[in-house]
C-alpha cells in the first residue's frame, strides 16, 4: 500500500470531498467514463465539452475535473479565471499522445491549402494550431457548411475521421491517431454476442474502427448513445464504448439490460480507459485539499485554442451540435 493511501485510512472520503467542495467553492465534473463512485458524487456528469461549458456557467472558483487532461484544459480555456484541478496529471489520452504539437504544426505547414478540423481529444497546443475544433456530435454539422472543394485535414482520430468521410462523402486527409479503448473491441466476439442476443441493438461510438461500426444499429457520441438507449423500445443493448457509461444507463433505465461489447478474449477489461481509471476518490480528495495538480495553459495558446473552439460553437449555433448517428451507415 502506498504512503498516500495509508495516510487517508479512516477518513470518510465522500464527506471530506463534500466539505472541501463547499470550502473551496468548487464544482466537481465527471466524464461518463469515470468510475461509478466518482460519477455519483459529481455536480455534473457528461461529455467533455458539455462539462466544460456547464462549469464555465457556474460561479465556482475551482473546477475539479474528473476526466482526462485534454478535457481539463478545455475547462481552463473556457474559464481562465477559475482554478482547474485534475486528480491525476498523468491522466492523458492515446489520441492526444498520437498528435505531438510540433509534428502537427509541420503537417499543417506541408498542406497550406487544407483547413484543419481537429477532434476535441487533443492538447491545447494542437487546438491552437487548428482551424475548427469538432466533437463527435458537431463534426457533421460543421462539414456540411464547408465548400465541397475545400481541402480538409482531420486529426487526430483516423477512425472518427474515416467515419465522417464515409458518411459525408468528403475526401479528408486523416491523421493516423486512434483511441486504444475503442480499438480494443473484437469483431469476432461482437458477432458471437449478436448471435447470442439477436434482438439487441448495438450502439457504438464513432471512435471504433469500421469493422465494429459496420455492425452498429446506432453510432454516436457518449451523450448520443445514452439518449438512444433511453428512447429505444428495446430492453437489451450491446454497448460498444467505454463501459463505465453503463452506470448512467442503469441509473436512468434500471429495467433495461446493457451488455458491454467484448475485447479479443471475449471477456477482457481492455476496453476500460486506463487514463480515466487514474482518477480515484483519494486523488480527488487530495487535489481539492491541496489545489494541485493544476492545469495551466499559457495565454497565447489559450487564446488561439479558444478561437478554434469558438468557431465550432459559432457553426453549431452555440451548442455542440445535433447528434450524428441516426440512421447508421
Ligand atoms: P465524447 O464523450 O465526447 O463522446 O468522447 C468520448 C471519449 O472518448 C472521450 O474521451
Ligand atoms: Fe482517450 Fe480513448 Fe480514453 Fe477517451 S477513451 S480518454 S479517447 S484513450
Amino acid at each position: 500500500m502506498n504512503a498516500i493511501v495509508e495516510n487517508l485510512i479512516g477518513l470518510d472520503l465522500r464527506a471530506e470531498i463534500d466539505r472541501l467542495r463547499k470550502e473551496r467553492n468548487a464544482v466537481i465534473l465527471a466524464h461518463y467514463y469515470q468510475a461509478p463512485e466518482i460519477q455519483d458524487l459529481a455536480d455534473f456528469v457528461g461529455d467533455s465539452l458539455d462539462l466544460s461549458r456547464k462549469a464555465a456557467a457556474t460561479d465556482a472558483d475551482v473546477i475539479a475535473f474528473c476526466g482526462v487532461r485534454f478535457m481539463a484544459e478545455v475547462a481552463k480555456i473556457l474559464s481562465p479565471e477559475k482554478t482547474v484541478i485534475l486528480p491525476d496529471m498523468d491522466a492523458g489520452c492515446s489520441l492526444e499522445d498520437s498528435c505531438p504539437p510540433d509534428q502537427f504544426a509541420a503537417f499543417r505547414a506541408a498542406h497550406p491549402d487544407h483547413l484543419a478540423l481537429t477532434y476535441i481529444n487533443c492538447s491545447a497546443a494542437v487546438k491552437a494550431h487548428s482551424d475548427i475544433i469538432v466533437t463527435s456530435s458537431s463534426a457533421e454539422t460543421i462539414l456540411s457548411q464547408l465548400p465541397a472543394d475545400q481541402k480538409i485535414i482531420f486529426a487526430p482520430d483516423r477512425h472518427l475521421g474515416g467515419y465522417f468521410a464515409r458518411k459525408t462523402g468528403r475526401d479528408m486527409l486523416l491523421w493516423e491517431g486512434s483511441c486504444i479503448v475503442h480499438e480494443a473491441f473484437s469483431e469476432t466476439e461482437l458477432l458471437k454476442l449478436k448471435a447470442e442476443y439477436p434482438g439487441a441493438p448495438v450502439a457504438a461510438h464513432p471512435e471504433c474502427p469500421v469493422h465494429i461500426l459496420d455492425h452498429a444499429d446506432y453510432v454516436g457520441s457518449t451523450r448520443g448513445i445514452l439518449d438512444y438507449v433511453l428512447a429505444s423500445d428495446s430492453d437489451l443493448f450491446i454497448i460498444a464504448t467505454e463501459p463505465h457509461i453503463i452506470h448512467q444507463m442503469e441509473k436512468a433505465a434500471p429495467h433495461k439490460t446493457f451488455i458491454g461489447a467484448p475485447g479479443a478474449d471475449g471477456n477482457c477489461n481492455c476496453n476500460a480507459c486506463p487514463y480515466m481509471a487514474m482518477n480515484t476518490l483519494e486523488k480527488l480528495y487530495l487535489a481539492l485539499r491541496d489545489l494541485t495538480p493544476q492545469i495551466e495553459v499559457d495565454e497565447p495558446t489559450r487564446v488561439a485554442a479558444k478561437r478554434s473552439l469558438d468557431r465550432m460553437l459559432e457553426m453549431t449555433g452555440g451548442v455542440s451540435g445535433p447528434d450524428v448517428g441516426r440512421p447508421k451507415l
